[in-house]
């Protein structure tokens, strides 16, 4: 790799697998994901509920649940491992170096204390700065996310905030220290739909101001049209696909993706009153192996070769376009199967 992307690259996750015990055997929920995010850049991760998005961006931050067990290959963040590193080192480097916006602010906000002390705390435990330097950069960060007369907002409790403007807090929080990375996690899911699209505007103008990697993780492919610069789509645990917000839309490879795209409007891409597709079957179980493609039992173009061996992301055609099925061809070209043919 040459030394100037080596420089930009914020994320780089190879490998990753996680696995939970459960009453009906070992749940697989993040199988082999792959995953990298440059300075500047937002990563989309894209994929139906129970697809794993969430326990990867638990896994990277090194906050799953006490059964999990995960591994990988790589895990570094601007360079440096960050994977079996130690509780004290990796809350060392969780909301400074790298923070995370949940989809619920109460998940980060102590109803206990006033944001200007959990603002402060943010930055103090992590930076030797005064009370008084603490409260100016909250005060300056309030205002960043949108939050008027905000030195007047810094002895109010979490309660006394609608939704709206305990998820702009909770965005001030993670941007404290100023991280490398953030890492979203449906973040304005529980909020109501004016007020998510402003939300998602302002993250996305925070995270090019500062230059940061943003991983924003979301079910709304519309959003994703708009904000993403790169988009990996996650199906059953693993990741399907990967490339450019363009790759993905305009030539998508993964018969699920193409499923997903067809079954989802797109402002500005789907026409209006076009029929939506939907994909028929049901995601199968994460408990226990499954080998060969995950997606098999739902695509229409699925053969032998499908369910006889694991299937590793292959190149297509375009640079930094990857997709998980034997129909990419290895040698640059996409060849499909005709349609009927398979079936
Ligand atoms: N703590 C847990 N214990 C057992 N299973 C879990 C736990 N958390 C999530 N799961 C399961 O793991 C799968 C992936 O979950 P998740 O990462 O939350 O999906 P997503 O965020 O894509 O909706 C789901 O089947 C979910 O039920
Ligand atoms: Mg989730």
């Amino acid at each position: 790799m040459p030394a100037n992307s080596e420089s930009k690259r914020v994320l780089e996750v190879r490998r990753l697998n996680v696995e939970i015990p459960v009453p009906t055997g070992m749940l697989r929920p993040v199988q082999d994901v792959s995953l990298h995010v440059d300075r500047g850049e937002t990563l989309c991760v894209v994929g139906e509920s129970g697809c794993g998005k969430s326990l990867t961006s638990l896994a990277i931050m090194d906050l799953l649940p006490t059964k999990a067990e995960r591994t990988c290959d790589e895990m570094q963040l601007s360079g440096d491992n960050v994977f079996h590193i130690g509780e004290r080192a990796m809350s060392d480097i969780r909301g400074d170096r790298m923070s995370m916006i949940f989809q619920e602010p109460m998940t980060s906000l102590n109803p206990a204390y006033t944001i200007g002390n959990q603002l402060a705390e943010a930055l103090q435990r992590h930076r030797n700065v005064s009370k008084a330097q603490a409260r100016e950069r909250a005060i300056y960060l309030l205002e960043k996310v949108g939050i008027t007369a905000a030195a007047g907002r810094l002895g109010q409790y979490p309660h006394q905030l609608s939704g709206g403007l305990r998820q702009r807090v909770m965005i001030a929080m993670a941007l404290m220290c100023g991280p490398d990375l953030i890492i979203a996690d449906e973040p304005t899911t529980a909020l109501d739909v004016t007020i998510q699209a402003q939300i998602l505007h302002l993250l996305a103008d925070l995270q090019r101001e500062f230059q940061m990697g943003m991983i924003l993780i979301t079910h709304d492919l519309g959003v994703v049209a708009r904000i993403a610069d790169r988009v990996a789509v996650m199906y059953a645990g693993q990741v399907v696909e990967t490339g450019t917000a363009e790759q993905i839309f305009n030539d998508p490879q993964h018969p699920y993706t193409r499923g997903l795209l067809d079954c989802i409007p797109i402002p500005g891409k789907t026409k209006r009153g076009a029929r939506l597709g939907a994909i028929p079957g049901i995601v199968p179980s994460l408990v226990g192996h499954m080998s060969g493609c995950h997606f098999a039992s739902r695509c229409r173009q699925v053969h032998e070769a499908c369910e006889a061996r694991d299937i590793d992301l292959l190149p297509t055609a375009q640079p930094g376009h990857v997709c998980r099925c034997l129909l990419t061809h290895g040698s640059g070209t996409a060849v499909r199967k005709t349609e009927g043919a398979a079936s």
